[in-house]
């Protein structure tokens, strides 16, 4: 599992915990995803770590408490993730034909994980590639594929995709393969490694699915995928807590005519003060919205404090960040780690055209 990105785009919240340790719905999106191998059969998940590696194995330990082996590795320098896949290499076990599971460690996804094994087992195929249909797929890898299933090209982030088809960041190699992957120096086997299997004639398929899928990469994917665990379109074996319309994590206080749902999480020891209304909203650990607030698809990092009465809606704020009262924020708005923000300083318009 790949868990080593700087998570860039959740800025800042990726500035004190890397993005696949950011919680969504109540635990860790490394929790979500280790669940979710673990009930299809996997016993055993390497965490590919390089950025802020040690706070992976601080949670994790050797898995047992998650009813999995696990073991880590970690890049001094960013490897990329080609590079990332073959510096774990060593840790496999298996014969050179024995599939390898790979998973980008910021997906969301009902991918039936064994279906994939199966597909690439009966296909005799180098790599197979959980595909799905998105959109816009011009943040992705687009993957078009024939009439066989066989993938034909790999176009990571094109201006001009011609399918919506794309990867869906999660791989099945044949153990072989990996060992094919250079040492030592930064590889994207998006960029590289798929490529150029493909000059060389490689059977690489796809497995195209319609299951549930995201990439939690952005901030309002973020808050969609959190509330969809949260209300249990998406379904986890680690939601701390039973499926409804919000989650309140231990410890946390909401006065009894506050708002709360839609989804939102409530994180431990957090408070939510009269009347206030937190709708979609992920709250982390000990933050606090005070009387009459209206928090909407947003995410308020640990320990932040928002004012009385004040607006957010789509906005990120950073730990410990202070929103004074008669403050409203929208689409986009991020406030940095402990920063303050005095009362009344940022207002929209009702009358802006
Ligand atoms: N260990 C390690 N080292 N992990 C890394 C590194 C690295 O240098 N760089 C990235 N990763 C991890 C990230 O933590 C993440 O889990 C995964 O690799 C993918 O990186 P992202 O930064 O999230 O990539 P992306 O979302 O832009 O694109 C990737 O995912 C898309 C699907 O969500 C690509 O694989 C696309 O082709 C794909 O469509
Ligand atoms: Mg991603």
């Amino acid at each position: 599992m790949l868990v080593g990105g700087q998570g860039t785009r959740l800025r800042p919240l990726t500035m004190s915990a890397p993005k696949p340790m950011l919680p969504v719905a109540g635990v860790p999106v490394t929790a979500h995803m280790l669940a979710r191998a673990r009930d299809a059969g996997i016993g055993r998940v390497v965490l590919a770590t390089s950025y802020r590696a040690e706070v992976f194995e601080e949670y994790f330990g050797d898995g047992s408490a998650h009813g999995l082996e696990l073991e880590y590795v970690t890049e001094t320098e960013p490897l990329g993730t080609g590079g990332a896949i073959r510096n774990v290499a060593g840790r496999l076990r298996g014969d050179a034909d024995d599939p390898v599971v790979i998973f980008n460690g910021d997906i969301l996804s009902g991918l039936d994980i064994q279906a994939l094994i199966r597909r690439h087992r009966e296909a005799e195929a180098a790599v197979t590639l959980h595909l799905t249909q998105v959109e816009d797929p011009r943040a992705f890898g687009v993957v078009p594929v024939d009439d066989d299933g066989r993938v034909t090209a790999f176009l990571e982030k094109t201006p001009d995709p011609p399918t919506n088809l794309i990867n869906a960041g999660c791989y099945v190699f044949r153990r072989s393969v990996i060992d094919t992957i250079p040492t030592g120096r930064p590889v994207s086997v998006e960029r590289e490694t798929f490529p150029a299997l493909l000059a060389a004639g490689t059977p690489v398929l796809g497995f195209p699915d319609s299951t549930y899928w995201l990439d939690l990469g952005t901030p309002a994917a973020f808050v969609q995928g959190s509330r969809d665990l949260v209300t249990g379109r998406m379904a986890s074996s680690a939601l701390p807590g039973p499926v409804g319309d919000c989650l309140v994590l231990s410890g946390a206080q909401v006065a009894p005519d506050a708002k709360v749902g839609g989804g939102a999480t409530v994180g431990a020891r957090a408070r939510v003060g009269t009347g206030a209304e937190v709708d979609g909203a992920v709250i982390f650990d000990d933050a606090v919205v005070e009387a009459g607030a209206t928090v909407r698809d947003s995410v308020i990092g640990r320990g932040a404090v928002i004012g009385a009465g004040v607006v957010l809606d789509g906005v990120v704020i950073g730990d410990g960040a202070v929103v004074e009262r008669g403050n409203e924020l929208r689409a986009g708005a991020r406030v940095f780690p402990g920063a303050v923000l005095a009362a009344g300083a940022v207002r929209f318009s009702s009358d802006r055209t």
